[in-house]
């Protein structure tokens, strides 16, 4: 008897590159199926592989199928698709943890020890008197206390910041303040050295950055953006970035990506771009992720992972 079918929806590249760890996985669990490329007899597709791809699926042509399961973690480009009327889950892989906590602590570490200014400004000028401070003399902010926010929190907490953290709902962290609401976003801003924020982009957080936040904030202090471009008004960066406050943006994210090449980031002084890929998902231990949701699917245990689609994440 042939088992569910699974249909692939991303480009090529993607494909070729999942194809064999998917295989494995679905091997591994003991699973036959059906695994196809594309949206081919939509209403024989029973669990749905989803990565964007430029145009729109509609949803609505997969009749039965039982969810759709993001091979990213943000899922801002199909959670308020009105044509998707299935379970929807995201990505939450611990490498994608490790990856994103290796991006923030190590951008968080040049800003922390001022490595620019001895890494690109050689100039013959011994300046011993400069040496960095402490970690513990630095607080680091991070917007967003999920996976990928807290991952980040267990990687720079030993390193010694004084740790301050912002959700929607309240958590308790050991080693972190964890703040919420409003008043907790402004005490953040005002109070890092570094902020980071790894929030997803939903109609409560775009644009949550703008030229009244960017105030708040330390002169001199960095904001590390590897969560989504919408996060940040941009003008209001590049105007808050000439008065020092912040000083530096490192962004990993945009609005549009790729960054278009006449955009103003790309030659800010104190702006780097990085070109989203502070963690990558890995189909090797990610393809796992995705067998067990489909392993629970057929044997009508709850999904891991499930969207709040009233939250938008
Ligand atoms: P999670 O859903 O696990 O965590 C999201 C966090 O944001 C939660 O703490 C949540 O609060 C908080 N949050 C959501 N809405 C609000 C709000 N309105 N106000 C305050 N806090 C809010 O997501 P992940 O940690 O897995 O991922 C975060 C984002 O990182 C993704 O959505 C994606 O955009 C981005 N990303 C970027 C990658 C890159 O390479 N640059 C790679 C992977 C992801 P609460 O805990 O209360 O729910
Ligand atoms: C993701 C990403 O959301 O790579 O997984 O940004």
């Amino acid at each position: 008897m042939s088992g569910p079918t699974i249909a692939f929806l991303a480009d090529g590249p993607r494909w070729d590159a999942w194809r064999e760890p998917l295989s494995e996985a679905l091997r591994e669990a003991g699973l036959n199926v059906r695994l196809q490329f594309g949206a081919e007899a939509p209403s024989e597709v029973d669990y749905i592989l989803y990565a964007p791809v430029g145009q729109r699926v509609d949803f609505t042509a997969f009749g039965r199928a039982k969810a759709v399961l993001s091979l990213w973690a943000g899922v801002e480009s199909i959670v308020t698709d009105p044509t998707l009327t299935q379970p929807l889950c995201r990505m939450v892989d611990p490498t994608l943890a490790a990856g994103m906590a290796e991006y923030v602590v190590g951008h968080v570490m040049r800003h922390h020890l001022g490595t620019d200014s001895h890494v690109l400004g050689q100039d013959g000028v011994w300046r011993g008197h400069e040496a960095p401070p402490l970690a513990s003399s630095r607080t680091v902010g991070i917007l967003g206390l999920g996976e990928l926010g807290t991952a980040c929190a267990m990687a720079l907490g030993p390193l010694g910041f004084n740790l301050l953290g912002w959700s929607r709902r309240p958590h308790s962290i050991a080693g972190v303040n964890c703040l919420d609401g409003r008043e907790g976003l402004e005490h953040v801003l005002a109070a890092a050295d570094i902020v980071v924020t790894l929030l997803p982009l939903t109609a409560a957080t775009e644009n949550l950055l703008g030229a009244a936040e960017f105030a708040l904030m330390r002169p001199g202090s960095v904001i590390i953006n590897p969560g989504r471009g919408g996060l940040i008004d941009d003008a209001a960066l590049l105007a808050a970035l000439d008065m020092n406050r912040p000083g530096h943006a490192t962004l990993d994210v945009f609005r549009n990506e790729p960054l278009p090449p006449d955009h103003p980031f790309w030659r800010h002084p104190r702006v780097t771009v990085t070109p989203h890929i502070a963690a990558a998902t890995r189909p090797e231990t990610a393809a796992r992720i995705l067998v067990e949701n489909i392993r629970r699917g057929e044997a009508g245990e709850p999904f891991l992972n499930l969207v709040d689609r009233g939250a938008g994440y």
